[in-house]
C-alpha cells in the first residue's frame, strides 16, 4: 500500500473465509462505510451476480467487477470485502496494491466449504466431495496471489468475526504508527528493515567507523550475500574484504579463531577496521570473539541471517567460541556497534532452521510478551509465508524482549537470566544426543515443554497455558517429547553440571504466565528425574 492512502482496507480472500461478516464489523469498530463489491455490482447491474454470469458470462461479470471497485474506491474511509476473484485482474491488484492495506483472510477447506454451503442453503443443497475438490483446486491456485497482495493475513478458522475485526484493528493501527525498525541496545543500535545492506555504509559513517571492513561469513551465507555487502561497501570506498569460514557449529573453535586471527593480520587489520559477521549464530559468535580480542578489540557490526541470530544471539554482547570439555565455555562481551537486520534473506534459510529459531521467540512471548505468544499463536500455520510487514513485526518484538531485557541487565546478574528458560533441559540434551540430533532451538522446545511441566506440578502455572505453549510449539514443526532413547543418568548429569547452577543448586526458569516467568531454585531434583521417567516410559510404551 502507498503510504498516502491509509484509508481503505480491503478484505481479500477465498469466499466462506467471513470478508464479509468480518468487514460489516470491522466498518462499525472503526466508524468507516462498508462496501460489499458483489453487492455493489449486483445494484448497478441491476441483477444478481448468478445472472451476470448467466448473460454475460465471467468476462461479463469482471469488467463491471473493475468498474465497481473503482467507483468504491472512491469513498473514504472504507472497508471494502472483495469477491473471491477479484484478484484475477492484473488492473484490480495493481489498484488493490496502490490504493488499499490488504487483510488476507483465509480458512482451511472444510472450514470454507461448510461457510459456503450454510451461507447458500436455500440456493443449492450441501456442496458435493467434488466441489470441495474443486474449491481446494482454486484456493490453492489463488493462495499465492493473495498472500502477495496482503499486507497482513489472518485465518478465521474458529475465531469469532469480531476477534478476527479486533485483530484487524490492532494490525491496522500497528501499520499506521510504523513499528519503530529502530531501537537502542547497549553499545549501538538495532535495526530491521527491507533492503538494509544497502545502507550499510551511511550507517558507519554514521557511527564514525571510516575503517577497513572485515566480512566474515560461512560458505552457506557468504556466497549468497556477501557480494551484495561487498559491493554496497566498496562502492561507497570503504576497503572490505572477505572470508568464508565452513558452516556449522565446529567452526566455533580455537583454530578456526586463529585462522581468522591469522588472515586479519596478514592483510593488515588496524585498531580502527570493523568486523562485519554476515550469518548465524555461529558466525556471529565466531567473528564477534575475534573482534572482541584482536588488538584487544576492534569494532564489530552483526548482519544476522537466521531467525535465531535476529531475535537472539546477534543481541547483548555475548561472543565466543566451543572448548572440547564444553559449549561457550571461551568467551568474551563485546557489544556490537550495529545489529542490521535484512530480513528478506530468510527466504532461503532452511525451513528446520526457521522453526528452531522462533523456538525462542516463542520463548521470549512467555517469559515477558504475552501479546507477542498470541501473534504467533495466530500465525503459527503460516509463518512461513507470511508478508513481508507481519514477518518483521514479529521479529521485531522478538528481538525487543532480548533488547529489554539485555538494557536492563547486560552483566546476566538477574533478569537476563529469564532467557534461559527451556534451556536448563535443552542444554543437557544437546550435551546427551552429542549435538548432533536436535537444531538448539528444538532442544529448547522440548526443554520449555518439560520445565512448563514442572511448573504445573508444583502448582505455580495453569496447565491450560501450559498446554497452549505446547500446542503453539507443536504448530510450529518443533519437537515436545523426549526421544525414547534419552540416556536418563546422562541427562541427569547434564543438568547437574548446567553452568546455571548457583552454589550447588540448579535454577529453572519457570512460568507463572504467558507474559511472565521467575527463577526457582527450590525445584526438588527428585521431582525432575520423576518427570524424567515419565516422560521416557510415556515415550517407550
Ligand atoms: N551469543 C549469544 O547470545 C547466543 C545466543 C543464542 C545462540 N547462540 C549461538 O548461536 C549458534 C546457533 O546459531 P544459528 O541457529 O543461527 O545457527 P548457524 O549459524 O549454524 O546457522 C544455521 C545454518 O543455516 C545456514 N544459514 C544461515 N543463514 C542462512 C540464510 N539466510 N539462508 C540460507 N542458509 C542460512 C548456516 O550456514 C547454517 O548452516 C550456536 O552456536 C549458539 O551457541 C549465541
Ligand atoms: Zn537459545
Amino acid at each position: 500500500m502507498s503510504e498516502a492512502s491509509s484509508q481503505c482496507i480491503a478484505l481479500i480472500g477465498p469466499s466462506g473465509a467471513g470478508k464479509s461478516t468480518v468487514g460489516r464489523r470491522l466498518a462499525q469498530q472503526l466508524g468507516w462505510n462498508f462496501m460489499d463489491l458483489d453487492s455493489l455490482i449486483e445494484k448497478r447491474a441491476g441483477m444478481l451476480t448468478s445472472a451476470i454470469f448467466a448473460q454475460e458470462g465471467e468476462l461479463g461479470f469482471r469488467d463491471r467487477e473493475s468498474a465497481a471497485l473503482v467507483e468504491a474506491l472512491e469513498i473514504t474511509p472504507l472497508v471494502i470485502a472483495c469477491g473471491g476473484g477479484v484478484i484475477s485482474r492484473m488492473f484490480n491488484r495493481s489498484i488493490l496494491r496502490e490504493q488499499t492495506w490488504c487483510v488476507y483472510l483465509t480458512s482451511n477447506i472444510e472450514t470454507l466449504a461448510t461457510r459456503i454451503s450454510r451461507d447458500e442453503e436455500n440456493l443449492r443443497p450441501l456442496l458435493a466431495d467434488a466441489m470441495v475438490e474443486r474449491l481446494a483446486v482454486m484456493v490453492g491456485e489463488r493462495r499465492p496471489i493473495y498472500a502477495s497482495l496482503a499486507n497482513w493475513t489472518i485465518h478465521t478458522d474458529q475465531i469469532q468475526s469480531t476477534v478476527v475485526a479486533d485483530e484487524i484493528v490492532r494490525a491496522w493501527h500497528l501499520s499506521q504508527h510504523a513499528a519503530p525498525t529502530e531501537v537502542r541496545v547497549h553499545g549501538g543500535t538495532y535495526q530491521l528493515k527491507n533492503g538494509a545492506y544497502a545502507g550499510l555504509p551511511d550507517e558507519l559513517a554514521r557511527l564514525g567507523l571510516g575503517g577497513a571492513c572485515w566480512l566474515i561469513s560461512d560458505d552457506q551465507v557468504g556466497p549468497r550475500y556477501a557480494k551484495q555487502v561487498q559491493a554496497a561497501l566498496t562502492g561507497a570506498g570503504f576497503k572490505c574484504e572477505m572470508i568464508y569460514i565452513p558452516a556449522g557449529e565446529s567452526s566455533k573453535s580455537l583454530q578456526q579463531a586463529e585462522a581468522l586471527y591469522t588472515w586479519l593480520l596478514e592483510h593488515g587489520v588496524q585498531r580502527g577496521d570493523t568486523v562485519l559477521a554476515l550469518g548465524g549464530g555461529v558466525v556471529g559468535d565466531l567473528a564477534g570473539f575475534v573482534a572482541a580480542t584482536i588488538l584487544r578489540g576492534i569494532a564489530v557490526v552483526q548482519l544476522p541471517t537466521t531467525i535465531l541470530a535476529m531475535i537472539d544471539s546477534s543481541i547483548g554482547g555475548k561472543t565466543g567460541i566451543n572448548h572440547p570439555r564444553g559449549k561457550n565455555l571461551i568467551g568474551a562481551f563485546h557489544q556490537p556497534q550495529l545489529v542490521l537486520v535484512d530480513e528478506s534473506v530468510l527466504h532461503s534459510l532452511p525451513r528446520r532452521e526457521r522453526a528452531a529459531g522462533w523456538a525462542e521467540a516463542v520463548k521470549h512471548g512467555v517469559i515477558a510478551d504475552a501479546a507477542l505468544f498470541e501473534d504467533l499463536e495466530r500465525a503459527a500455520g503460516t509463518l512461513n509465508d507470511l508478508p513481508a510487514e507481519q514477518t518483521r513485526d514479529l521479529l521485531l518484538r522478538a528481538a525487543m524482549v532480548k533488547i529489554g531485557v539485555v538494557n536492563r541487565d547486560e552483566r546476566e546478574l538477574g533478569e537476563r537470566m529469564l532467557l534461559n528458560y527451556g534451556h536448563t533441559l535443552g542444554q543437557a540434551i544437546e550435551v546427551a544426543t552429542g549435538y548432533t540430533r536436535y537444531l538448539h532451538g528444538e532442544a529448547v522446545a522440548i526443554g520449555m515443554t518439560f520445565a512448563a511441566e514442572l511448573a504445573v506440578r508444583r502448582n505455580l502455572w495453569s496447565a491450560i497455558d501450559a498446554d497452549r505453549q505446547r500446542m503453539l510449539l507443536e504448530a510450529l514443526e518443533l519437537p515436545t517429547s523426549l526421544p525414547a532413547d534419552l540416556d536418563l543418568h546422562q541427562t541427569l548429569a547434564g543438568l547437574n553440571l548446567d553452568k546455571k547452577r548457583a552454589n550447588g543448586v540448579v535454577r529453572w526458569v519457570l512460568p507463572s504466565a504467558i507474559g511472565s516467568a521467575f527463577v526457582d531454585t527450590h525445584v526438588p531434583p527428585a521431582l525432575v528425574q520423576e518427570v524424567l521417567e515419565e516422560w521416557l516410559g510415556q515415550v517407550a510404551g
